[in-house]
């Protein structure tokens, strides 16, 4: 937990133009500044920042938040991660406090499991060092060519080889078994001692993008055909191998600016080819690519470069993997070593300078590398010849991006030397049965990290008269926010302002929302005006929740609306004016109005069940009041129509 007050001080400090400026490029444009979104691939600028409001907004793909939300959103971190991030970056000192037994119990599992990886991870580090991790472990990685600041950059380490030496070690430093277990880091079996998982082992730790440890690679270091060569940690709560990939943490910035990500097969290689000065860097670690693992590396680059193992048995098999790639609208290119060697092979034989040559000349966008890696097998052989068109097809229907498909049915044509309108009409074909969610006709926004974004969240069948009440709400919600401390009129009798919040909260009590989150910013606001204050819209445009963040930062965000090469000369057409104008108002009233109505409805069928006439007499007069106010109402609105 970081103290609220430690909270208030690094939002204060966190000045939004600078930690954007760490990231992209801003250029000042009136007021606010603009950029290309980092989240998303652009060549016009539609990612807006404003200084003023410490909001930024993405026109292109819709993100928006503020500084703490933007590092979530970019390094992908929790929120208590980006503010403690965001408190490094301003000096900001965070008291955390030893965890006592306690509350080493209560943390949820999640958190003990990032507890007990980071602690083993100090751990293996410490034992490469001394003892038989420095005679053995590092002696290995020596070997293989790796130096002091490589070995400390990836937190290589070494576990001992006794059975349980790291077991034994965690229990007595207040570790219980049950999460040692569920790690991974130990083996329990009945009726025996537990024992280490990866005793007598190298460590590659896996970090996950904030660069925590999540879970161990670990290489055993004689050859053994009893044993695997290298052993993992099993799927946990923290760890699920399908979602990351190695090396992402060290290589995002890389990605980011080179906006290429070169993706290996093996721990080694992406340790190796840091240390030749290659950051862009990650590995799949054997697997085959998962969808989870495209997406993360499309969140920092859409260009993507295999890099196959010369000696890769089926290459063509794991080619599948591409298939997956182009589907996510990421490019793909495909580099294969000389026989017998990988990345790290080739780039310890060759150098850095040599290996990026050889990449930049071998490497073949995958539809060429697929066609003539086939090549040969077909020739002469059309039945093999038609079972590759159809299978080439198939891999480039997988493109969203209709001119990008054009463009390889032009090169398998040539390639293969026949017409190209019949590839394109079985493309087509395909096209047509395939199932809707396999090519999008938009392409793919960033995947949402933590906010599940339905148009009209909470809504699920809606009908005409729901929308519009739901349109009506959303701008009464919006303008109480935006414009609640403005003066509407001064009060007849006493002469004192009456601000928009004053007309609106006065007489309505607990109301009902058909959108949840609007309700939620409702309650805040009133909630807060009852006590006194009246919330700026920085309160929501920081709120944790990012739901409410979000709507906040969505009204304050003018939609401009982008004509293509007008940004050229710099101008764009803001069509929301965000100032409360008469058609607003006139909706406030209107909803105002409706609920009045509705109370009325609700009174009179009360009536009708009352025998009592004190009682009658009570409810005649809350009838007679909210009939005023309905009246009232209307005149309003007569005189504005
Ligand atoms: P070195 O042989 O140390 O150079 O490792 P490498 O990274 O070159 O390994 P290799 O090319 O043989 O395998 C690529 C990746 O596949 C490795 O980094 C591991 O992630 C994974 N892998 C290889 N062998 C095994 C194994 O026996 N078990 C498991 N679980 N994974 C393996
Ligand atoms: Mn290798």
């Amino acid at each position: 937990m970081i103290p609220q007050e430690t909270v208030q001080q690094i939002l204060q400090a966190a000045d939004l133009i600078e930690v954007i400026g760490d990231f992209v490029s801003l250029k000042k444009r009136g007021a606010n500044y603009m950029a290309c979104c980092p989240f998303h691939n652009e060549k016009t600028p539609s990612f807006s920042v404003s200084p003023s409001k410490q909001i930024y907004k993405c026109f292109g793909c819709g993100r928006g938040g503020d500084a703490v939300r933007f590092i979530m959103d970019l390094e992908g971190l929790s929120y208590p991660e980006a503010l403690k991030w965001l408190a490094q970056k301003y000096g900001i000192e965070i008291q955390e406090r030893e965890l006592t037994d306690t509350e080493l119990d209560a943390q949820n599992e999640r958190e003990s499991l990032f507890i007990v990886s980071e602690f083993a991870q100090k751990y293996f580090s410490e034992q490469l060092h001394s003892g038989e991790g420095e005679s053995i472990g590092k002696s290995y990685f020596k070997e293989r060519g790796f130096n002091e600041s490589t070995i400390a950059k990836f937190n290589l380490g070494y576990s001992p080889s006794g059975w349980d030496t790291f077991t034994k070690h965690a229990l007595k430093s207040g570790f219980k078994l049950e999460i040692l277990e569920k790690a991974g880091l130990s083996i329990v079996r009945e009726g025996r001692e537990p024992i280490d998982r990866f005793r007598g082992r190298v460590i590659f730790p896996i970090n996950n993008v904030a660069g925590k440890p999540i879970a161990f690679g670990a290489r055993i270091l004689k050859p053994d055909p009893k044993s695997p060569k290298y052993l993992n940690s099993p799927e946990t709560d923290i760890y699920h191998k399908s979602h990351i990939v190695y090396g992402i943490y060290t290589a995002k910035n890389a990605i980011r600016q080179l906006d290429n990500c070169f993706l290996v097969e093996g721990y080694t290689d992406v340790v190796s080819l840091n240390q030749a000065g290659i950051e862009n860097v990650v590995a799949s670690s054997g697997t085959s690519l998962t969808k989870e693992q495209v997406q993360l590396i499309r969140r920092f680059s859409r260009n993507i470069t295999v890099l196959y193992d010369g000696d890769a048995a089926g290459i063509n098999a794991s080619l599948r993997g591409t298939d997956l790639i182009l589907e996510e609208d990421m490019d793909v290119r495909v580099v294969v070593f000389p026989e017998g060697e990988d990345p790290d092979s080739f780039i310890r034989k060759s150098g850095s300078e040599h290996f990026k040559q050889y990449i930049e000349e071998e490497g073949k966008d995958f539809i060429r590398f697929k066609t003539e890696l086939n090549l040969k097998a077909v020739a002469g052989d059309p039945v093999k010849k038609a079972a590759l068109i159809g299978d080439l097809v198939g891999t480039i229907t997988k493109i969203p991006d209709s001119i990008k498909r054009a463009v390889f049915y032009q090169e398998v044509a040539r390639l293969l030397q026949i017409d190209e309108q019949i590839l394109i009409n079985e493309g087509n074909k395909l096209l047509r049965t395939a199932k809707p969610q396999n090519h999008k006709t938009q392409a793919p926004i960033v995947p949402p990290i933590d906010m599940p974004e339905p148009n009209v969240e909470g809504l699920k069948q809606v009908s005409v008269e729901e929308l519009a009440i739901v349109h009506k709400e959303d701008i009464f919600v919006r303008d109480l926010v935006l414009h609640g401390h403005e003066v509407i009129e001064k009060d007849e009798e006493t002469q004192e302002d009456v601000t928009l919040a004053d007309y609106v909260l006065h007489e309505i009590g607990e109301t009902e929302f058909h959108v949840p989150v609007l309700g939620q910013i409702f309650e805040l606001y009133k909630k807060n005006y009852d006590d006194g204050r009246l919330l700026d819209t920085s309160f929501f445009t920081r709120h944790e929740n990012p739901r409410i963040q979000k709507k906040v930062v969505d009204w304050l965000s003018p939609p401009y609306s982008f004509s293509p090469g007008w940004d050229k000369y710099e101008i764009y057409v803001p069509s929301y004016v965000s100032k409360l104008d008469d058609l607003s108002y006139k909706n406030i009233l209107r909803l105002k109005k409706e609920k009045f109505e509705m109370r009325y409805k609700e009174l009179s069928s009360e009536l009708a069940g009352i025998e009592n006439e004190d009682d009658q007499d009570i409810l005649m007069d809350q009838m007679t009041k909210v009939k005023k106010v309905i009246q009232r109402l209307a005149d309003q609105l007569g005189s504005i129509i």
